[in-house]
């Protein structure tokens, strides 16, 4: 084991030495270990009655409480096998939790702990390592919980997959179908909420124009079981834009007129997350082209050229409202124009929609107040600027699916004489996307896998078949078993 791999490792320091002190020790001993193949950093400190094991990550030095260690067993007394669900409630474990004993095994991959509960536990180093550094890098239940890292555009073209694709066979309303949820192929699933997540947009061509089908393709694309995988609105759960508007429903959506860049319900709780926007029928080839904005971008672009700007947008929760222009429905959220993640201070949610009010609270501090109307409307003229917009046209039979937290949407007028325009749209949640990513990501491994143990049992095959007719037919086993771990 080299000594790169060493600072992957785990130091176990027992002692009631401090933080520093271990800083200082586990530097000199990575100098002096550097050309040892030993893999354990010990400092024995203190007299034998007292002695604790603290654990610490090698290169940051961050010390992983017992307790947070104790949780990440996987053993049948503490998770569920199956599920590895966690079996106890928090006031169930013993307090103080302590470390008693502690070993790196297994060329140090591998590390063992007693707890002062008297349970044995045994733990992958890499996964321990992984996990503390960063909250979302890598989960217990799901292993492989990492995101892919948004990649921000101004320009990008939108990519475009056949629904054919996705899809196996082509499905109408869900109800329709006696066998459920219609299947799809992983690949390009894989492939396409990879997109949803790194760039926030992507349209479906060759979708069948039925009534309802985006709703099918919404529950085909999430898998999630029940009637149906869309988010019911106030204007029920598909909405429809037409060139002749629906009589009963009062919204600027639902007229001819050129719709500026915006985010759909910031006034619901929560907001909803993707937008699919189906053209069933669309005539109008010259008007009514659509507009899309990264609004992560944009956000970027305020911070960079004036962080107290992005700082006042990002913290003063404004009023989105809306009730359905008849009083039909009451709907009030409260939040800024810009969200960030707390842990990582990423942007995480855009909240520009002017028909939706994101109306101002009275600051007392009038710079303040003055701040955050430059600031708004610095963001608009951002929004609106073409560097920042992508511009295309959907046709008959297009999906377009986009991040409703992220990307901004908007249109062109459009001449109601060039023909009927028709198109129906839905909401589904972010975590039907994510999830989606996974399912498909797993279901990609498991056949890659599949397909490496063929090409092993048929190496291992060819091999034995080799040394049977080396040996005149008797037997051989030449390869190695795993070591079973005798530590429970
Ligand atoms: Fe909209």
């Amino acid at each position: 084991m080299g000594y790169g791999r060493f600072q992957k490792f785990l130091l176990l320091a027992k002692s009631n030495l401090d933080s520093t002190m271990i800083a200082r020790l586990s530097k000199h001993f990575h100098k002096k270990l550097q050309k040892r193949s030993i893999s354990i950093f010990a400092a024995l400190h203190g007299s034998s009655s007292n002695k604790k094991y603290r654990i610490f990550t090698s290169d940051t030095h961050l010390e992983l409480h017992p307790q947070w260690l104790r949780e990440r067993c996987l053993s049948p007394l503490s998770v569920q096998q199956e599920t590895l669900q966690p079996l106890h409630q928090p006031h169930e474990f013993c307090w103080p939790m302590d470390i008693e004993t502690a070993a790196l095994t297994d060329d140090g991959t591998v590390l063992r702990l007693r707890f002062s509960d008297g349970h044995d536990s045994t733990f992958q180093v890499q996964d321990l390592e992984k996990e503390a550094s960063s909250l979302a890098n890598c989960g217990v239940q799901q292993k492989d919980n990492q995101m892919p890292t948004p990649i921000l555009w101004t320009d990008a073209e939108v990519m475009r997959i056949p629904y054919e694709d996705l899809v196996d066979g082509v499905h109408g309303e869900i109800q329709d179908h006696p066998d459920g949820i219609p299947s799809t192929f992983p690949s390009q699933i894989f492939k396409l909420t990879e997109r949803l997540l790194t760039h926030g947009h992507v349209i479906v061509t060759n979708t069948p124009s039925n009534n309802m089908q985006v709703a099918a393709f919404a529950q085909a694309l999430t898998q999630f079981q029940g009637f149906s995988s869309v988010r019911a609105t106030n204007w029920g759960p598909v909405f429809n834009v037409r060139s002749e508007p629906d009589a009963e429903l009062k919204d600027l959506a639902y007229t001819s007129s050129a719709l500026s860049p915006h985010v759909d319900n910031p006034y619901r709780n929560p907001n909803p997350g993707f937008q699919l926007l189906h053209a069933l029928e669309n005539k109008c080839t010259m008007t009514g082209g659509s507009l899309a904005v990264d609004g992560s971008e944009v956000a970027r672009q305020l911070r960079e050229e004036n962080p107290e700007m992005f700082r006042v947008l990002s913290t003063v929760a404004c009023r989105w409202e809306n009730d359905g222009g008849d009083k039909s429905t009451a709907l009030v959220y409260f939040g800024p124009q810009i969200s960030c993640n707390p842990t990582t201070d990423e942007v995480e949610q855009i909240r520009y929609s002017p028909k939706s009010g994101g109306y101002a609270p009275a600051i007392a501090d009038p710079d303040e107040m003055d701040l955050l109307f430059r600031a708004r409307r610095r963001f608009a003229e951002l929004l609106n600027e073409d560097k920042n917009t992508v511009r295309f046209h959907l046709n008959e039979g297009d999906i377009w699916m986009f991040n409703n937290l992220r990307v901004l949407h908007g249109r062109d007028e459009f001449d109601v004489n060039e023909g009927t325009r028709h198109f129906q749209g839905c909401y589904i949640d972010v975590d039907g996307v994510q999830s989606a990513y996974f399912r498909s990501k797993y279901l990609l491994q498991e056949e890659a896998e599949d397909v490496e143990g063929k090409e092993e049992n048929s190496s291992k095959s060819d091999k034995k078949k080799l040394i049977k007719s080396r040996s005149f037919g008797s037997s051989v086993e030449v390869w190695d078993t795993a070591r079973a771990s005798d530590f429970t």
